[in-house]
Formats: structure tokens, sequence, C-alpha cells
């Protein structure tokens, strides 16, 4: 295996260093997978979570190919002395782009400045900050891809030449002054890196698609977190959380602390295999990791929908949520497990999903022929690309 950085002091649990994400984030930043087992608020949530952050690359479990690589990228430009590509950071929400784009700043030693695609909507904001940039600076973009077009433009050229055009004026005597910026790099996250504009993901050197997490990464992640949280808990009781955890490790982090509330409240304090099953099912975590929003599009595809297939609009009528959750939160997962299939024609249910819901098929005639899958990064430009 590749060397990875060493561990550092800064890889460990102080509150008090934890990052303070909430005011760069403001409203903008809606946990897509709050709906699982959250107990808490939205702040006491992001505490927590930024608590857990592995702070170093030696600390953050899985994803080895896009942490060796990125481990490399960050590693040279430390010994040229000059600022790393720019990095972008894409798949599904939770599984660690925000952690690791705060590791790139820490790796390479650099401040870091965070925002966010919706809140820059206009080119001046973009302006506004670029020109305020330190020499070396990381600037974070999360949700790149909902950065208004303007403002998009405007930094895939600086992200090249490190220099942007202030427009004064307006009509014909508008004049474009030429604005030198220090040398930064970029990090951008993103759920949706098929909705960024071609030029804009071209001035990304370094691209890292973070997939779902083996049942062995979260398992480590677990660990690690349950010694920062202080909670006692059995080898089985975390080895049963990672399994229903959806590839996720933020999912993973919640039910960690619902299995200790319930061990605290039913059991002997200790967090064992029965508070874990006990506590998944309370928070209605299904053997094979669906939670409720999983199970409504199963459930909607199945019985309302015969299978299939169905338009992505249509389906998230159905289980009354945006199109955009669906895709972003429960889809990948579904499809990577095999419960979905996505077709040119909308979502169909795989035979898992009927398995799963306990459903018989209907017949063969009485079905709408399921075309070929395609493959994911295909066709709409979902899915990352
Ligand atoms: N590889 C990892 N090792 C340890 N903890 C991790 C890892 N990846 C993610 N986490 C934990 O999971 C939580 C969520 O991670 P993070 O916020 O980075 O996800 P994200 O991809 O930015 O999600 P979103 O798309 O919703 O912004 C954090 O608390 C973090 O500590
Ligand atoms: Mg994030």
């Amino acid at each position: 295996m590749t060397e990875r950085f060493p561990e550092t002091q800064d890889d460990r649990y102080d509150d008090d260093t934890a990052y303070n994400e909430s005011s760069a984030y403001g409203d903008s930043s809606v946990d897509a997978t709050a709906r699982i087992v959250d107990a808490g608020g939205d702040d006491d949530e992001r505490r927590v979570e930024a608590a857990l952050r592995p702070r170093r690359l030696s600390g953050f479990a899985g994803q080895t190919r896009v942490c060796d690589q990125l481990g490399l990228v960050l590693e040279a430009a430390k010994r040229r002395g000059t600022p790393p590509d720019h990095v972008l950071l894409s798949g599904p929400p939770g599984l660690g782009k925000t952690t690791l784009a705060l590791i790139v700043a820490a790796e390479l030693e650099a401040p870091i400045r965070i925002t966010s695609g919706p809140a820059i909507q206009h080119a001046g904001d973009l302006a506004s900050i670029l020109s305020s940039l330190a020499e070396g600076e990381v600037l974070f973009l999360d949700e790149i891809h909902r950065m208004a077009r303007p403002a998009a433009e405007m930094l895939y050229l600086a992200m090249e030449d490190f220099r942007v055009d202030v427009i004064v004026g307006k009509g014909p005597g508008a004049t474009a002054i030429p604005l030198e910026l220090p040398v930064f790099t970029v990090v951008g996250a993103t759920t949706r890196s098929g909705l960024l504009p071609a030029p804009l993901r071209d001035r990304f050197g370094f691209t890292g698609h973070l997939d779902f997490y083996a049942v062995e990464d979260l398992v480590q992640i677990l660990r690690r977190s349950s010694g920062l949280l202080k909670i006692e808990a059995t080898e089985s009781a975390i080895t049963e959380i990672a399994r229903r955890s959806r590839g996720t490790p933020r999912i993973a982090n919640r039910p960690l602390r619902r299995v200790r509330d319930w061990a605290q409240v039913h059991g002997q304090g200790m967090a064992d295999l029965d508070a874990a099953h006990a506590a998944l099912a309370l928070f209605d975590v299904d053997d094979r990791g669906l939670d409720r929003l999983d199970r409504a599009v199963l459930e909607a595809l199945c019985r309302r929908f015969a299978g299939g297939p169905v338009g992505l609009s249509t389906l998230a009528v159905a289980v009354g949520e945006e199109s955009d959750t669906v895709e972003t939160v429960a889809e990948p997962f579904l499809v990577r497990e095999g419960f979905i299939i996505r077709t040119p024609r909308g979502r169909a249910a795989a035979p898992l999903a009927w398995r799963h819901l306990g459903l018989t098929p209907p017949a063969a005639s009485a079905r709408i022929p399921v075309p070929e899958a395609l493959p994911l990064g295909t066709g709409d430009g979902r899915f990352g690309g």
C-alpha cells in the first residue's frame, strides 16, 4: 500500500480546534441525509460532525485510491513549493468531500476560505472573495455546481490565469480592469459533477470521485468515532451498524449515538449487538440499511408503477420529495446495491427490490419491458458524469 502522510497530533478529538463551519455555510448546507435517525438539532449535529472529522489524510479511512492520488499531488506540490492543481471532489452526500477539502488545506499547511455555490450569485461576489485571498490559500467551494453561470465563468478564467477582469460601468462605456490575483487552490465539492460547465470541470487538474465505503472501512471509522465520543461498543455492534449504514460515514456516526442511547436507557450501558438491533429497528433502518425514503422509493416503484420504468420526477412526486433529493440521496445507493436500474425511459425495480419488499413481480406480459440498463455516469450526465 502506498504510504500516507504520518499520523499527526492534529488527528484527534479536540472541541476547541474543531472547524467552525456553521457560519461559513449559513442555511445553504441543508444536510440531505438528515432524515436518517436525526434526533439532534442541526447545530448539534454539525458540531459532532465537525468534531469527528479526521484532520489529516492519515486519519481518513477508506477511499484508498483517491487518498493515495491526492496525497501524491499534495506532497509533490509541497516539495516544489508551489500550490497544487485545483481539486474537484464529487460523490453522494456524507462520504467525506468537505472533510477532504479541509484536509487538503491542513496537509498544505495553508489557510482555507470556505464558501458555497449558492452563496455566489453574482460574478462580483466571487471577485471580492478572489481579490481578498492570501497567497497559496485554499478556496473551498462547496456545492460548486450551484454557482451562478457568470460567476462560474469568472472562476474558470481565474483558476487558469490568476486574474479577473472587473467590469466597471455599463453599456458601451463599460471597461474591463484586469486584476492580478495571488496564486490559490480551488477545492470544489459537488454531488452533481455532471452539472458543472465543461470548461470549469476541465480547470481541475485533479478529480476525485468518492464512492460508497466498504463495511470494513466503516468499521474502522466507527471504532474511531466511538473512541472520540467515549462510547463503549462491542465489535459485533460496530459491525452491525457499519453493515447497515448505506456505505456512508455520516450515516454510520448517527446510529452509533442512538445505539449508545438505547444501551444507556434500556441496557447495561454497553452498546452491544442487542442494543444495535433494537436502536436500528426503532429508527426504521432495515436489515440492508435502507431507511424510510429508500423504502418509499422502492414501494412506489413496485406498487404504484408495477416496477417501472418511471420518470424521476413522477417517482419523486409519488414519494413526496424533491427530484433532486431522490436522485442524489436515495438513488445512488439503491442503484449501486442493485435495487434499482436506471434506464433511458426512467427508473425500474430490479428483482432485488421485489424480494426485499416481499412482493411478487407482475407477470412478464403485464410489465412494460425494461430496456437495457444505463451504466452509471452516462446519459444525462448525472452520477458524477
Ligand atoms: N473517510 C472518513 N473517515 C472518517 N470519517 C469520515 C470519513 N468520511 C466522512 N467522515 C465523517 O462523515 C461525516 C460527513 O462527512 P463530510 O461532511 O465530509 O461529507 P460530504 O461528502 O461533504 O457530505 P455533503 O455532500 O452532504 O456535504 C463527517 O463527520 C466526517 O467526520
Ligand atoms: Mg460537505
